[in-house]
């Protein structure tokens, strides 16, 4: 596996890693690990299973109990997660005991669910393995949040995205607006702060750079340009 080449790309909700991740992998024509989408998965999992409450109930800001998050972990070591591209949209969805949880695991509510089950140090050491074995020739970009310090740490390319919270509401904002959903910029703001908070502060894996990172802030940047960064520091390094 280690010679394997891998790309990490990790950094905040909302500074573009999706997007940019998946344009490295077809540049390179690579495997590409969405590994937020385990945790989102894991976390829309836990809730149907009644492991964790509804986001508008008061015990949800509540601390799992031991209880809860022995049981997370258990149901994160049973589920059968298989990633499959749509034949119409191309998209990458997951089927999760075969069922396609694509949409569920989008929503707002799932990326609650998954920074509460991403912050059990248990859940992160049952998910390292399959993590891992997506690092498969010809070479794999991870997109993330521990990508490049723990999952990849000797990763050749490590990339850190970050932008400012205001700036990466305004783009959820505009997702939103874009696709015909309602959206409220003052709750999008609040919920990435709650997130960044969790990310941040929690004592397994918090969201920071790895010392060997390249850190680019795309707040003032466009798609491109932060693509062409990427590309250009990557190349020199894997190819
Ligand atoms: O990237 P995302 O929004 O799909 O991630 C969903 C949540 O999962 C986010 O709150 C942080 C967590 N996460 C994590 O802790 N470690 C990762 N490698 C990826 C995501």
């Amino acid at each position: 596996m280690s010679s394997v080449p891998v790309i990490t790309i990790d950094g905040p909700s909302g500074a573009g890693k999706g997007t940019i991740a998946q344009m490295v992998a077809s540049h390179f024509d690579w495997h590409l690990l969405d590994s937020g989408a385990l945790y989102r998965i894991l976390g829309v999992s836990a809730n149907h299973a009644g492991l964790i409450p509804a986001v508008d109930e008061a015990s949800f800001k509540h601390d799992l109990s031991v209880n809860q998050q022995q049981n997370i972990t258990s149901l994160a070591t049973e589920l059968s997660i298989e990633f499959v591209i749509n034949p119409r949209s191309k998209e990458v969805e997951p089927l999760v005991n075969s069922v396609n949880l694509a949409l569920q695991i989008r929503t707002d509510d799932a990326a609650q669910f998954a920074s509460k089950v991403a912050a059990i140090g248990s859940v992160r050491d049952a998910l390292l393995d399959l993590q891992k074995n997506f690092a498969k020739p010809p070479g794999l970009v991870a997109d993330g949040r521990d990508m490049g310090t723990v999952v990849f740490s000797e990763a050749k390319v490590k990339i850190f995205l970050t932008a400012s919270a205001k700036c990466r509401a305004e783009r959820r904002y505009q997702q939103l607006i874009n696709k015909g959903v309602g959206a409220n910029m003052r709750a999008l703001l609040q919920s990435i702060e709650d997130r960044d908070q969790r990310d941040q502060n929690r004592s397994v894996s918090p969201l920071v750079p790895a010392a060997d990172a390249l850190v680019i802030d795309s707040s003032e940047l466009s798609i491109e340009q932060v693509f062409n960064q990427v590309i250009d520091y990557a190349s020199e390094k894997v190819v």
